[in-house]
């Protein structure tokens, strides 16, 4: 199994990559999180923003898991799985498969979330309100349902009775909200669509596969800075985003683990609160920004830019265990007469070149290189040596700073815009 994960704070482009790279798998497996995440995919020319359905789902010969650790909005999961087949006029029933284990999102989940996030009382982490968090929560307080459950004689019994609890312990804090029987409609409305799917055993499958030499890619949602354990703490998602968490959400041994992707942009985004220590502002963000197209594929927030962050992408590297880089965005950076780079951090008066991020403040100051810049990244995609000389270089500079190669370099968002780097 190959594990493909973002190094930063999300939004590399994970989807355009795995959309690619499915052409030499069996399996894509997401392993983590849920609509949260917006993986965008060029489609027949059309952008498409994947929620929960992993990136493999365009091509008929892929096998689509959805793991025990990713938490599923049956309704997001419905209107997904909607678009999805009228875009490629098939069913993809047959293709989808989703672990037993895997909890839902109930639609108090997402008010929970609403109301943590509006409330003066909490502090604002600048969630994607999708009801992660409070479904993540529930999880370990042992009071959620999962899918396995949807076939069970007494599950609408067993979601009213849970989603009616929610709502009454929502309304005593003063959240506004639709009618409990009209949630708990569209709710099971969903649920009934959902059982349809395979809902099945998927670590079975997965380790069955792997036995008949099957490939398989695990797919990452979010990236190593909103992990749980090891990222921005409070200011991360409510899952484990790193490498390591794909054995543990698919079921698969450590010891089936093969290359682990890691992907960056050649530059930062971050959406939501919390440190960013390569952050810059108006008016370089605003044009970085409208360059990059960087505003939120899910939420459409304007995402906040900087300059690339070694110290920190040296530490996600570290955490991960990257075999191969991945490189994205190198055309947002074109024309630039240098392109800065943080190489160390000053921490108080100490130089630092390897940081975790998890109990920094604002004593965290960025120490610059500044790069040659390049003109143009359009290229003979066969052919990499026609990439711009500074190009090359920035390359190389950053395979020799973090000791791993760049195994694919990105220079648009369309599918064909992609470079394989010889090594
Ligand atoms: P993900 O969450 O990691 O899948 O990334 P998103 O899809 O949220 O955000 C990445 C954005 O950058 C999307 O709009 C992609 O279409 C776009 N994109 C991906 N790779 C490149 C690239 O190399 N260059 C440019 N210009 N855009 C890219
Ligand atoms: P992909 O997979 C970027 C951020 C939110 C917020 C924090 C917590 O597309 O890279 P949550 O809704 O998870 O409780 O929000 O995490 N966040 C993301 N940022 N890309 C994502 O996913 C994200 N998923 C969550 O903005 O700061
Ligand atoms: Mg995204």
């Amino acid at each position: 199994m190959d594990i493909l994960i973002g190094l930063q704070w999300g939004d590399e482009g994970k989807g355009k990559i795995i959309d690619l790279m499915s052409r030499d798998y069996d399996i894509i497996a997401r392993f983590n999180g849920g609509a949260n995440a917006g993986h965008s995919i060029y489609h027949h020319g059309e952008r498409i923003t994947l929620k929960l359905l992993p990136s493999g789902i365009f091509y008929a010969h892929i096998d689509n898991i959805i793991g025990s650790a990713v938490v599923i909005d049956p309704l997001a999961l419905k209107s997904e799985i909607d678009l999805v087949e009228t875009l490629v006029q098939d069913s993809l029933e047959n293709r989808i498969f989703i672990s037993k284990k895997a909890h839902l999102v109930l639609p108090t989940q997402r008010y929970w979330d609403i109301f943590l996030e509006e409330s003066p009382r909490y502090p604002s982490i600048g969630t994607t309100k999708n009801g992660i968090g409070p479904s993540y929560a529930h999880k370990a307080l042992r009071q959620n349902v999962r899918a396995g459950d949807i076939h069970s004689a007494r599950f609408g019994e067993h979601v009213y009775h849970i989603l009616s609890r929610q709502y009454d312990e929502l309304e005593v804090l003063g959240q506004s909200m639709p009618p409990l029987e009209k949630l708990y409609r569209n709710f099971m409305e969903a649920c009934e669509f959902m059982q349809k799917l395979q809902i099945i055993d998927t670590e079975i499958f997965l380790n069955q596969a792997l036995s008949t030499n099957k490939k398989v890619l695990a797919e990452g949602a979010q990236a190593t800075f909103l992990d749980i354990d090891h990222g921005t703490y409070p200011y991360v998602t409510s899952s484990n985003t790193i490498a390591s968490a794909a054995c543990v959400s698919l079921g698969v041994s450590p010891k089936l683990v093969n290359r682990i992707y890691g992907i960056t942009k050649a530059y930062c985004t971050r959406v939501g609160n919390g440190i960013f220590p390569t952050e810059i502002s108006d008016p370089a963000a605003s044009d970085l920004r409208e360059k990059g197209n960087e505003f939120g594929s899910n939420t459409k927030r304007p995402r906040r830019v900087g300059w690339l962050d070694l110290p920190a992408l040296r530490y996600a590297v570290m955490l991960n265990g990257v075999t191969d880089l991945v490189l994205t965005k190198a055309d947002i950076l074109n024309g630039m007469a240098t392109v800065p780079v943080c190489t160390d951090y000053d921490i108080q008066g100490n130089k630092t070149a390897l940081a975790s991020l998890a109990f920094a403040g604002a004593d965290v100051q960025p120490i610059w290189k500044f790069l040659p810049g390049w003109n143009d990244t359009k290229c003979e995609i066969s052919d990499p040596t026609t990439l711009p000389e500074e190009l090359r270089a920035f390359v190389s500079f950053l395979e020799e700073d973090l000791n791993v190669p760049v195994k694919y370099l990105s220079v648009g968002p369309l599918r064909e815009q992609l470079i394989t780097l010889a090594h």
